[in-house]
């Protein structure tokens, strides 16, 4: 399951952290997305609408991967799964959230942030990670610190990432693509704007590692 996540995360050096008021948007949010070079998406679970998101742009959108975010229990992880959901992603790794991982064909993305968080996810078996909120915890300095003691693992920090730092942690050893919601802000799914957030994907999808 590593290694599909892998897969997924070394394929663009962004994935878009999606927050769907109406559940219909995700279908061409989905398409300008992938047409801009971002196939990848994350739609949180910081709507009522998200779990109707997921499961419409996983069914009507071949083009795109579609991923679950903000899952914070094991019943939130089972219906982002059971929508359609191609990986899943954690602010955090709880006990209760490992186990459902482990029961469920569908790869999990947990966050860490201290040594601590880290090496324990590691002993159950998580090498990449979610790095969550980024540049509050302490950017890109620290994520950069922790690549020499904690070398066998891998990150995607999100949180505060924008055109202007993205390059920054895209260029650290231990980060294989950044996530954030810049490449389509909440202002512009609302309006529809599907050309602007395919321009701003192209764009992103230009950032080097
Ligand atoms: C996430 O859940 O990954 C973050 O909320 C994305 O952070 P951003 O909105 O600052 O990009």
């Amino acid at each position: 399951k590593t290694h599909e996540l892998l897969q997924i995360m070394e394929a663009q050096p962004v994935i878009p952290v999606l927050k769907i008021e109406r559940a219909a948007d995700a279908i061409p949010l989905a398409r300008a997305l992938a047409r801009g070079g971002l196939p990848a998406i994350e739609i949180t679970l910081r709507t009522p609408a998200a779990l109707e998101a997921i499961r419409l742009a996983a069914s009507e959108v071949p083009e795109a991967i579609v991923g679950a975010g903000t899952i914070l229990n094991p019943a939130q992880f089972e219906a982002a799964a059971a929508a359609g959901s191609r990986f899943i992603v954690s602010p955090g790794c709880t006990a209760s959230l490992i186990d459902a991982a482990a029961d469920s064909p569908v790869p999990l993305l947990p966050g860490a942030i201290t040594p601590s968080e880290i090496m324990t996810a590691y002993e159950r078996g998580y090498s990449v990670l979610k790095f969550f909120p980024a540049e509050q915890a302490g950017g890109a300095a620290f994520l950069k610190s922790l690549s020499s003691p904690l070398s066998d693992i891998r990150f995607c920090p999100t949180g505060g990432i924008g055109v202007a730092n993205a390059a920054t942690y895209l260029s650290l050893p231990n980060v294989i693509c950044v996530g954030g919601s810049w490449v389509a802000p909440d202002d512009f799914i609302a309006a529809g704007k599907w050309d602007e957030i395919e321009a701003l994907a192209r764009a992103a999808t230009s950032l080097s590692r």
